[in-house]
């Protein structure tokens, strides 16, 4: 009887890009631009030139930003150099030349460095709860501020409902090549840190596991304006999700004071330096 002969092909795993899997899963660079463009001009009636993408990763956002329009820049800060790069081979060159001279990546700390003063500073998918203490967000949003023209806004995201602070808890999203899965896998209702990871499953049984974990603070709305009002910004308003026939989410974000009670919700606050309108 001959030996079976082992299988040289490599798993769907180990032949994955975890920078193309989560662009593909997890971010939405023309909606964020639209929100930003739409929120920016409500208050100011005019149209946002300058983002500065706080936490860039790979820079999606602002290579989308400048995306056929001449008028536009972006700027990308982030501490690591390995999404930076990749941002660099797969977003930046994916432009056309003259759009690609006007994106700038910044390998560095959001709380030092220096760029031209944005009309937009935008800091996604939660980012800046890396910062855990109420004098560490302070100082980043101070920073931002800083950074913002006189007329400018700051873009925050965050979530919350109980069924985000339930240890051990998977969601997966399904694609076509792979399954998304966000895991949580602790929080501590004392400090209110938390450990999340983000995996990728194939349909050949291999796994790309922990492609990406955090350690944040969860923070709540009212904490995140607070310290925006505390660091110096002249509002700090809260943009809440719409809700379709089903009571499901519908993917629209509009102003609001007060909220109805959810599991598990998506939510921007957004920070206002200058005298705007509403
Ligand atoms: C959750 S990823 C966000 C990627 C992208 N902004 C998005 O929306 O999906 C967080 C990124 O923040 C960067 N980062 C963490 N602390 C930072 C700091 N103090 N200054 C600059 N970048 C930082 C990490 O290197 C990482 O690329």
């Amino acid at each position: 009887m001959g030996k079976k002969k082992k299988s040289k092909k490599k798993s769907k795993a180990s032949k994955a890009d975890r920078y193309a899997l989560y662009l593909h899963s997890v971010q939405a660079p023309s909606y964020d631009v639209k929100f930003f463009r739409r929120v920016y001009k409500s208050y100011f009636d005019e149209k946002p030139k300058i983002l500065r993408e706080d936490f860039c990763g790979t820079a999606a956002v602002c290579c989308h930003w400048v995306k056929g329009r001449p008028d536009c820049f972006g700027y990308g800060v982030d501490l690591d150099p390995e999404p930076l790069f990749w941002g660099e081979e797969h977003n930046l060159k994916a432009l056309k030349a003259a759009d690609r001279a006007r994106v700038h990546f910044i390998q560095g700390d959001v709380r030092t460095a220096v760029t031209p003063k944005a009309d937009v500073v935008a800091a996604q998918n939660f980012s800046y709860c890396t910062f855990k203490t109420r004098d560490a967000l302070r100082e980043y949003f101070r920073a931002a501020l800083s950074q913002l023209a006189d007329r400018g806004v700051l873009v925050l995201d965050l979530f919350g409902g109980y069924e985000s602070i339930e240890d051990n808890r998977e969601d997966v999203v399904e694609y076509d090549e792979f399954d998304y899965v966000w895991e949580q896998a602790k929080f501590d209702p004392i400090t209110h840190d938390s450990e999340f990871h983000i995996h990728f499953r194939f349909a050949d049984g291999s796994e790309l596991q922990r492609a990406f974990s955090y350690h944040w603070r969860l923070w709540t709305i009212p904490e995140v304006r607070e310290l925006l009002l505390e660091a110096g910004f002249d509002r700090a308003d809260v943009y809440w999700e719409g809700t379709d026939e089903d009571g499901d989410g519908d993917g629209v974000f509009r102003r609001q004071e007060q909220g109805e009670s959810d599991p598990a919700w998506n939510a921007y606050v957004i920070g206002i330096k200058g005298p705007a309108k509403g």
